[in-house]
Formats: structure tokens, sequence, C-alpha cells
């Protein structure tokens, strides 16, 4: 059957059932490859995407029960806090192979959405779902301070 999504303000037609995970309808129909498939068990949050300011693990979620947009790291340039971000993340060179990176950056964001600026224990806290084999965490977190810091400028 034909479900309908919003991905990144833009709706999307995608042929599927209900049942399939939102993760394999973004990557396999909407041209979205910034969310990975690390452990498909909602474990490793390396396919978080936003939806309605949450982050969501999209392996483990049904496309049929998706109500509201899904924003993903692809929607970086459109909005403020993923573009801080984006450019922190670079700048502290926070990644390694860069598996974990797009679902860490909206964890962060949505967390940054809802707090200025966080401490140390809040980001922690925020990004205690995603995991990073690589061991890049100290810069990441650098990272997210520093594109906290840039918003509040
Ligand atoms: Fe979704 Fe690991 S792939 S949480
Ligand atoms: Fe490789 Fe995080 S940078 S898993």
């Amino acid at each position: 059957m034909a479900i309908d999504i919003q991905v990144n303000g833009k709706m999307q037609s995608v042929e599927t059932s209900p049942q399939t995970p939102l993760l394999y309808a973004l990557r396999n129909d909407c041209d979205i490859n910034s969310a990975k498939y690390g452990c498909g068990q909602g474990q490793c949050g390396s396919c978080t995407v936003i939806i309605n300011g949450n982050p969501v693990r999209s392996c483990i979620t049904e496309i049929g029960s998706v109500k509201g947009n899904v924003t993903t790291l692809e929607n970086y340039k459109n909005d403020r806090v993923l573009s801080a971000l984006n450019k922190a993340f670079i700048a502290e060179q926070a990644a390694q192979c860069g598996f974990c990176i797009a679902g860490m950056m909206m964890s962060a964001k949505a967390l940054l959405d809802t707090t200025k600026n966080p401490s140390d224990s809040a980001i922690r806290k925020a990004l205690n779902g995603n995991l990073c084999r690589c061991g890049t965490h100290i810069r990441i977190l650098r990272a997210i301070k520093s594109a906290a810091k840039e918003l509040q400028a």
C-alpha cells in the first residue's frame, strides 16, 4: 500500500507495508543516507531521526506509526541548530569512521532545540543511547558545547 510521510518538509509516498521500519523507507525510498543501520534493535542510535522534536530510533519505528515531519541530517542547511552542529563537528574533527555521527547530531539537535546552554552531564545524558565504536566521545562533547556557544552568540 502507499503510505505518505513527510521528510524534511516534503511529502513522499512510499509503497510498503505499515510495519516496515521507518529507516528502511528513508534509505530505500526517500533518498536519505544519513540515518544508518547499526544494530537494528534500538540500541546504538545510528539510525536516529527527529519526529515532532523527539529523537527517535527509526530502525524500530514502524512507518505506519509516523505522525508528523521526520527531520534528518540532510536538512542541515535549512536548520540553524543542525548547521551549527555540522560546522562544530567538522571544526573539532569529531568523527573517525563517521558511522555514528548523524545519529549523534540528531540527538544533540533535540537537546539544543530545548536547552540553550547544556551542562556536560546534560549532553552525556542526551547522547547516552548513541554509541561510538571509534571512541570520539570527547571530541563529540566539545563539538556540541561549541555549537551551543555559537547558537547563543
Ligand atoms: Fe537503530 Fe541501532 S540501528 S538503534
Ligand atoms: Fe566511528 Fe563513531 S566515529 S562509530
